[in-house]
């Protein structure tokens, strides 16, 4: 009787014990400043939210996004191959979620992405005529873009449509519809979502080749007469090489075509890796030195991470007047996709907190560059 007592009393510390960590650190979340706030007069700041941050599972999680970010891009959910799984089925329920969920916490979300070559249906697969491509191509544009006009705040309407040396990335689209299905695709948007902003958005198109490539695209969706508000700059950067020459270059260039700039997945590896950017069917093999930091970040990469960050805000603090969002590719440190790829199962530290929402030497220095 007595040892059955105090297992109950034990459980209940325990408890106790458990739910005052919790408070503690929820209090602490509240008391760091607030990245949103912070910026709140140069440029929106972003996050892309997975599944279980939409469908709130973590209050603590919840409060915490809420206090930091006031723009969000759904990592996977508003993508074909999620949002438009039939020929003729669609399944809104969660970016319907993430809707709410921006309404709610006073967050504009991004729609991430229309026309992307991957993660696309399975049912394409089967499909080998340029007329099903184009029924494909337009039916999902019309249905999607208008169902969340004026309820996104905008849309990357074509995603990684690039090679690096600047020409256009052989994808079913090019194959089938051309070189002009860009151009078609912003017309279809405009049509279908006059309310939201349209942008085009990639990585590595800071690079000098791929960034003429870019600019010839806007080029031409322009000499159509067809609208595109914004270019995004996805940010996959490494540790110690952050090309900061050309990213300034490509603000002041794509600035000069009157159209808008954005980072929009920003997120800087620290592990190693032998190319630069983020070509999802790209990997590499795991060995005894691909994941050197299982249990934590050693100081000396810790401050050239919070160098970089420090670096780059300051850059975008230059330019604030062309720059109108920074979104980084994920919360935290455990919710980064760099966790998995190019190798699955590694331990990276990409982002501004850790694994607990702790900030990070890197998130003092990037406040810090607000005077
Ligand atoms: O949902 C399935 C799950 O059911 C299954 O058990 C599991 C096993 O593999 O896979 C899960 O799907 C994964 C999905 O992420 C959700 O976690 C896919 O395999 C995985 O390929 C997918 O990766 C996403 C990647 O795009 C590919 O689409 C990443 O989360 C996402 O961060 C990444 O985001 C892209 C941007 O959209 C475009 N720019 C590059 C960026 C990074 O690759």
């Amino acid at each position: 009787m007595l040892l059955k007592k105090l297992a109950i009393t034990t459980r209940t510390a325990v408890l106790l014990l458990a739910n005052l960590s919790l408070l503690h650190s929820a209090a602490l979340a509240q008391t760091i400043p607030s990245l949103r706030d912070t910026f709140k007069k140069d440029f929106g700041i972003g996050t892309a939210l997975n599944n279980a941050q939409i469908n709130e599972t973590n209050p603590q999680t919840t409060a915490f996004i809420a206090r930091q970010f006031n723009m969000a891009t759904p990592e996977n959910i508003m993508k074909s191959a999620l949002i438009h799984p039939g020929w003729d089925t669609y399944d809104f329920e969660m970016a319907d979620k993430l809707i709410a969920f921006g309404k709610k916490h006073d967050i504009k979300i991004n729609g991430h992405t229309l026309i992307w070559h991957s993660q696309l249906p399975a049912f394409i697969r089967g499909i080998h005529s340029k007329d099903s491509i184009q029924t494909f191509f337009t039916n999902h544009i019309k249905t999607v873009a208008s169902r969340y006009d004026g309820k996104v705040f905008s849309w990357d309407v074509v995603n990684e449509a690039l090679n690096e040396d600047g020409t256009m990335r052989k994808s079913v689209f090019l194959q089938y519809l051309g070189d002009d299905f860009v151009t078609e695709a912003f017309r279809l948007a405009q049509q279908a979502a006059p309310k939201t902003e349209l942008y085009y958005n990639d990585y590595n198109n800071e690079q000098p080749k791929k960034r003429a490539g870019c600019i010839d695209l806007i080029r031409k969706i322009k000499a159509a007469g067809v609208r595109i508000d914004g270019v995004g700059i996805q940010g996959h950067w490494h540790v110690g090489r952050i090309p900061l020459k050309d990213i300034e270059e490509s603000i002041l260039q794509y600035a000069a075509l009157g159209v808008k700039v954005m980072f929009t997945e920003l997120d800087i590896e620290v592990l190693p890796r032998n190319f630069q950017g983020a070509d999802v069917g790209q990997r590499m093999t795991a060995n005894a030195q691909s994941n050197p930091y299982p249990t934590a970040l050693p100081d000396s990469v810790q401050t050239q991470l919070a160098a970089d960050y420090e670096a780059l805000f300051k850059l975008f603090l230059k330019h604030k007047d062309k720059i109108t969002r920074v979104t980084f590719w994920g919360v935290n440190d455990g919710d980064s996709w760099l966790n998995n790829w190019p190798i699955r199962g590694r331990t990276s530290y990409p982002l501004l907190f850790d694994r607990k929402d702790q900030p990070k030497p890197a998130f003092y220095k990037v406040i810090a560059t607000v005077k």
